[in-house]
């Protein structure tokens, strides 16, 4: 591990110079892509790239091109500092944090899209985000040449989307995903959590409350069909929630499921309030 202080550059060309040296000195080097506005969730990704890299690289940048235009770009969370010394804290090596311009430099004309995967359950709901999310992560790989690199399950088809970008166009970087890290009481973390009120953030239990559901009736032996009426029933039962969509899916395809299978995700989006959350679970059946 170094032990060197933590590096802050808005540069390309400094985190290219800096992962260079990294990998002349043949060290492991992980990187975690953020927006920002870090929590416990964000801090489980960079403690893991911590223990399984030499060099540990967080990005910082609200992506303009993943939010919808009537999404909450211009009052997202940005609490650099903040966020820098928690980096600091937990011994990252270099926090990339660029401007806008250098990440889509004037006159940029390229995307990248994943077919399919960007336009059912999030990409329906979020037209063009995928492609937002796509092609930043793309540039960001472009920019950082790591080894790894550290998504949550919390955005468990954004995490799916990556893979299939990076196996289908050949990208050497390794994708790890790391577990949903939740409150005591099972809301999972999120940056736009702090958009919600307290009764708010009660109603907003509904989401993981049903995904719970699903996992006990797929255990007793429900078809998926009634699982899904049961979150939505559920969801819907629960004051300042409108569900987006609540199903259970093919852990891989994310196609919805009429029966089950060894391995299936229960996803669920709904706004609570104005603030849009997703949650969800992983359910293998023995
Ligand atoms: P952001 O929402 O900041 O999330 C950054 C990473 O943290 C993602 O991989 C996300 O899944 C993970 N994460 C968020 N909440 C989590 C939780 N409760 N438990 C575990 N991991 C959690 O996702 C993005 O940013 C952007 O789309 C990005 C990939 C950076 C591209 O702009």
């Amino acid at each position: 591990m170094l032990t060197t202080e933590m590096n802050t550059t808005r540069l390309i060309e400094e985190v290219r110079d800096e992962v260079e040296a990294a990998r002349a000195r043949g060290l492991r080097v992980g990187c975690v892509p953020t927006m920002g506005a870090l929590h416990e969730g964000h801090l489980s990704l960079i403690r893991r790239a911590r223990q399984e890299c030499d060099y540990v690289l967080t990005t910082i940048f609200v992506n303009p091109t993943q939010f919808g235009p009537s999404e909450d770009l211009s009052k997202y969370p940005r609490p650099l500092e903040t966020d820098l010394s928690l980096c600091r804290e937990e011994q990252v090596d270099l926090v990339f944090h660029p401007d806008e311009s250098t990440m889509y430099p004037p006159g940029e004309s390229t995307v990248v899209d994943v077919g399919g995967l960007d336009s059912i359950w999030e990409g329906a709901h979020r037209p063009g985000h995928f492609r937002g999310v796509s092609t930043v992560v793309a540039k960001l790989f472009n920019i950082v040449w790591a080894h790894d690199a550290y998504f949550g399950q919390k955005d468990y088809q954004q995490q799916l989307l990556i893979r299939r970008m990076c196996k289908d166009l050949c990208l050497p970087v390794r994708i790890q995903t790391c577990p949903i890290v939740r409150d005591p009481d099972g809301l999972a973390l999120s940056s736009r959590n702090v958009y919600l009120s307290d009764e708010e953030r009660q109603s907003a239990l509904a989401l993981s409350q049903s995904l719970k559901l699903a996992r006990e009736q797929l255990a007793a032996g429900k078809e998926p069909s009634a699982v899904r009426a049961a979150m939505l029933e559920h969801l819907n039962g629960t004051s300042n929630v409108a569900e987006q969509y609540a199903t259970v899916a093919d852990a891989e395809t994310l196609e919805e499921l009429d029966h089950v299978r060894s391995e299936m995700v229960a996803l669920v989006a709904a706004k609570v309030g104005s603030t849009r959350l997703i949650d969800n679970e992983l359910i293998s059946l023995e």
